[in-house]
């Protein structure tokens, strides 16, 4: 018999239905409940609603599991690449080599902006930030290919999903090179998707950049790690936009613009500006961590805490590893990494941290890598975007193929003011 949950409103009894998930996981379906009772759910911060059932990644965030499409992050950082986890996060599973090299082509094909795209670069001003410009950009991209317009055709799809992954990768760059003033470079079909970032990056006309492999790998790995983490913030915000049946280059552009925010995708730019105020201030850390627990001192340790994980992040595990070797294949000393380990050493010793359960999330050493390949912090949040794109485009697929889904619309309790007249001018006395 299908298990039932019971509710008890007014004396009377309403049996709800339970969903149980593939990992065991129970969630009560409120669905029918402000029709059958007229009550709705309140719950601030989303914290215990599961906006949908998904099929792309599972986390375990008292374990510290994460897996995409069943495969554990551990296993895909040690074996695969961006590109074939993005194919396995999109499409469900791991391509054959046929799969695979015509995903490649398709990035391939696709990587080159149009040329009427360079005048809209040229309407930023030098310092703009290039998460505004990423945003900007996937929206005026989109206004090249009419078919996008159309919505969703499951016979484009494939094509649009590859035009999205490529081209916001071209975007990333050219906004590097605009907010620094350098001639742009344009992509190389010879190069794999990770080391044509950094080629449009850091080439200069009269001289390529050297592709180290270690370089190359490791910032593969940040996006393979970034690539998805079920209903966050920007993810949910993309299945929002998509659940009014808008394009999937808009999605994006709005799942740009819920990752900028320093509480999720942010965060690793603001963890790198925090370690370098410490080093400044030449704390050790320990005046920090005093800092970070005193709620009226505004401040938080960045890279620190997470909603879901109650556990250490298993992406921050893998990150740290790399960080050392990158660090010490390209005979790198950062005092910010000291520093990283220092508070890291002492928040997982302090109870302030230990009662709230609060670990070294993702964002705490990836800054420190992108650091020492040579990634201003602007870019950082950038970096994350790109490698975020396949979750999104699997969510957003998700949401299209979906026979029955409906417009994401949550309600609210209401506690402003009751109705009220209308007052003239000449007899409002003010607030
Ligand atoms: N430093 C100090 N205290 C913290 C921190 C932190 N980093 N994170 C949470 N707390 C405290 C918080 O003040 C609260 O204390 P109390 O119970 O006494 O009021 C308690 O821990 C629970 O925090 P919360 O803000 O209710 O937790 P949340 O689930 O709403 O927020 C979070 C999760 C990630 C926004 C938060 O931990 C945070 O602000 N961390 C720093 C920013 C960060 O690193 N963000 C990246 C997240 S991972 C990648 C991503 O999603 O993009």
């Amino acid at each position: 018999m299908a298990k039932t949950a019971k509710l008890e409103i007014d004396g009377k009894i309403y049996e709800l239905p339970v969903v149980i998930g593939s990992e065991g996981e129970h969630a009560v379906d409120v669905s029918k409940l402000r029709a059958d009772t007229g009550y709705i759910t309140l719950d601030d911060g989303y914290g215990n609603t599961g906006s949908c059932v998904s099929n792309v990644t599972f986390i375990d965030g008292e374990k510290g599991i994460l897996r995409y499409r069943g495969y554990p992050i551990e296993e895909l950082a040690e074996k695969s690449t961006f590109i074939e986890t993005a194919f396995l996060i999109i499409y469900g599973h791991l391509p054959t080599s046929a799969e695979l090299r015509r995903f490649s082509d398709l990035l391939t094909q696709n990587e080159l902006l149009h040329e009427g795209m360079k005048f809209h670069f040229e309407g930023f001003p030098p310092n703009a930030h290039p998460m505004a410009i990423l945003s900007s950009m996937i929206n005026a991209a989109s206004c090249y290919h009419p078919r996008l317009m159309e919505g969703y055709n499951p016979s484009h799809f494939d094509l649009q999903a590859a035009r999205l992954i490529s081209k916001v990768r071209t975007i990333a760059a050219f906004a590097y090179r605009k907010s620094r003033g350098l001639p742009i470079n344009y992509p190389k079909p010879v190069y794999k998707y990770t080391a044509n970032l950094l080629h449009m990056m850091f080439s200069e006309p009269y001289q390529d950049y050297d592709l180290k492999p270690e370089v190359v790998r490791a910032l593969d790995l940040i996006f393979l790690l970034h690539a998805d983490h079920e209903q966050n913030c920007s993810t949910s915000t993309v299945r929002m936009i998509a659940s009014s049946r808008a394009n999937l280059f808009a999605c994006a552009a709005g799942g740009v613009c819920a990752l900028w925010g320093p509480l999720h995708g942010g965060a690793n730019q603001a963890v790198i500006e925090m370690l370098e105020e410490i080093h400044k201030e030449g704390d050790d850390g320990s005046k920090f961590i005093v800092a970070a627990k005193d709620k009226k001192s505004g401040r938080r340790l960045m890279g620190f805490g997470h909603r879901v994980y109650k556990n250490y992040d298993p992406r921050a595990k893998i990150i740290k590893e790399q960080c050392d070797k990158i660090l010490n294949s390209l005979h790198i000393t950062d005092p910010l990494l000291d520093i990283a380990k220092r508070l890291e050493d002492a928040a997982l010793h302090d109870p302030y941290f230990i009662e709230r359960k609060l670990y070294p999330n993702v964002d705490f050493y990836s800054g420190i890598i992108m650091r020492a390949i040579g990634i201003p912090v602007e870019m950082f949040t950038v970096i994350f975007a790109i490698g975020r794109m396949p979750g999104w485009i699997a969510n957003y697929k998700e949401i299209m193929d979906e026979k029955t889904s409906r417009i994401y619309r949550p309600r609210q309790i209401y506690t402003g003011a009751t109705e009220r007249k209308y007052l003239p001018i000449e007899q409002r006395t003010g607030a």
